[in-house]
């Protein structure tokens, strides 16, 4: 089977009801970035920085995967695809995508402070602030803030090297390295976007621009690469 590489961002979570980042309303338009999505703002404020991601936590109890997310899923039928996210939510994996690869973090997760390899899955929607890992020490977001490292990097690279066709979903390619994904799909391979919005990409001749929302957007790709219509 031809190997189906996906990048998507919070585009494709915004039909499931969750806020992107950059939109207009967007979470940085109610949010400073520095002071919830960063170690220094962490180091300044826990309880804000807790918050923050805890209240992001209890709506995506409420928020169920969308028509995108399921057609990435119906395309397993016809492909070997792999997800690569920027996204923190679970959708993908609750749609049913078997391969997933989070490049910064899984919002249902929790790290250890002192020890970042220890991960544990959030039971409910809080981390409480007293919540410590194994060895004592305070739990924080499984997310990757801006300043750290992004672990998931080389695999994403590899797995992006070996793409015989990449699309890229409800993202704005403002964030590297993630949006340096594209740098590595092997020259000639068919590129598909998938965004309403004017999407900024460097390089990348002859990509295949579908102007729509990620729902209908991902219907249009579907019948465009399986020659069938998305049953649903
Ligand atoms: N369907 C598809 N795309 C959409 C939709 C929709 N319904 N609504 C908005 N979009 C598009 C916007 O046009 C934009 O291009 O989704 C993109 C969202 O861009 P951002 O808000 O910048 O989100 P993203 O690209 O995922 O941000 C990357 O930045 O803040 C960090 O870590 C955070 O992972 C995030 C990273």
């Amino acid at each position: 089977m031809e190997k189906l590489v996906v990048l998507s961002g919070a585009g494709i979570s915004a039909e499931s009801g969750i806020s992107t980042f950059r939109d207009k309303g967007g979470l940085w338009e109610e949010h400073d970035i520095m002071e919830v999505a960063s170690p220094e703002g962490w180091e300044r404020n826990q309880k804000l920085v807790q918050r923050f991601y805890n209240e992001r936590r209890r709506q995506l109890l409420d928020c169920e995967p969308n028509r995108a997310h399921k057609a990435l899923v119906e395309l397993e039928k016809y492909f070997d695809v792999e997800i690569i996210t920027q996204n923190i939510d679970d959708l993908h994996e609750r749609a049913g995508s078997k391969k997933v690869t989070h490049l910064h973090g899984e919002l249902r997760k929790a790290q250890s402070t002192k020890y970042p390899d220890l991960v544990y899955e959030i039971e409910g929607w809080e981390i409480g602030d007293d919540d410590r890992c194994e060895k004592g020490f305070q739990l924080r977001p499984h997310v990757v803030w801006f300043g750290e490292p992004v672990p998931a990097m080389e695999a994403a690279i590899e797995i992006a090297s070996r793409a015989d066709i990449f699309v890229v979903v409800g993202t704005s390619l403002n964030v590297y390295p993630a949006a340096g994904l594209l740098d590595y799909v092997p020259s000639g391979t068919p590129l598909y976007l998938i965004d309403p919005g004017e999407v900024q990409y460097r390089g990348q001749s002859g990509i295949n621009v579908i102007r729509e929302k990620a729902g209908t957007g991902c219907a249009v790709l579907f019948e465009k690469l399986t020659g069938d219509q998305l049953p649903f």
